[in-house]
């Protein structure tokens, strides 16, 4: 009932966008059976900037793919429906910004931070699928974008505080909002027919217990991208605050402390490599 309650009072103050043309129509096509790579590649190809994006991340190393993908039917061919939407979704990520300043630049490459480490931690873990979370990173906090936008003014009082306290995004959002962007995060999942896997990422990526989810790689899915998302945090990749990550946390991803030291220093690196291809 108490989430009922909730997700009124966000439907109420939030503008829950839609996913952007290209993605929607995309998706629509890929839900169909009888679509064909064809009729796909013409909806992708109209829009430049997409297709460079959407070809971008498909190339990208993090990928686990040692090919180079230059084309936009390769890329379909290669990769698989599944994964194709997952990259749609994606490369959309940056039309939902509604302006570009200094705060969404910062949230951007935290993003691309984050799912940088934790398609790494994937790697290194074994344990998720790494191109899966590489884009559950790009979009875990697709909730502070539309908070953002959709509450420009009560947000950047929000984004004040946290600067100025050096609080949790979510505590400051609780108490300030009276919901958190994991909460807006969830519907928006909702609304776009998200896969599964996504919508439990951008709901539970800060929760500390998990209900029962239909597939136990979901907690490991919040779980790895929830250590990407202190990873970057700690390095100030995009966003700056120092998070503790425990013992306990990297036991259950089987990673000892000396590989997750190591891994921390590669993740700078690649992350640095990256952003100037990832970042246009
Ligand atoms: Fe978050
Ligand atoms: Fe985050």
């Amino acid at each position: 009932m108490k989430e009922e309650i909730l997700e009124k009072i966000i439907l109420e103050t939030v503008d829950i966008p839609s996913l952007p043309t290209v993605a929607m129509k995309v998706l629509q096509l890929m839900n169909n059976d009888y679509s064909s790579i064809n009729e796909l590649e013409k909806i992708i190809s109209r829009d430049q900037s997409f297709s460079t994006r959407l070809l971008r991340i498909a190339n990208s190393p993090y990928y686990g793919r040692g090919r180079s993908i230059d084309t936009i039917s390769t890329a379909i061919i290669l990769i698989g429906f599944n994964t194709m939407k997952n990259l749609v979704v994606a490369a959309s990520l940056k039309d939902i910004h509604r302006k570009f300043g200094l705060f969404e630049q910062r949230l951007w490459e935290h993003s691309l931070g984050v799912s940088i480490a934790a398609s790494m931690i994937a790697m290194e873990t074994k344990l998720v699928q790494s191109e899966e979370a590489l884009v559950a990173g790009l979009i875990h906090d697709v909730g502070k974008t539309v908070l953002n936008n959709s509450l420009p003014e009560q947000y950047s009082a929000v984004i004040e505080k946290i600067y100025e306290e050096g609080l949790p995004f979510i505590e400051v959002e609780d108490e300030m909002l009276g919901f958190n962007h994991c909460n807006v995060g969830g519907l928006i999942a909702r609304k776009w027919k998200l896969p599964k896997n996504l919508e439990v990422v951008i709901e539970y990526h800060h929760a500390e217990t998990f209900p029962a989810f239909e597939d136990s790689n979901f907690e490991t899915f919040c779980e790895i991208i929830r250590i990407a998302d202190a990873v970057c945090l700690n390095m100030g990749i995009g966003l700056r605050r120092p998070v503790d990550v425990s013992k306990i946390e990297l036991e259950r991803l089987g990673m000892p402390e000396e590989k997750f030291n190591e891994l921390q220093e590669k993740i700078k690196k690649a992350y640095t490599e990256q952003k100037a291809k990832l970042l246009e």
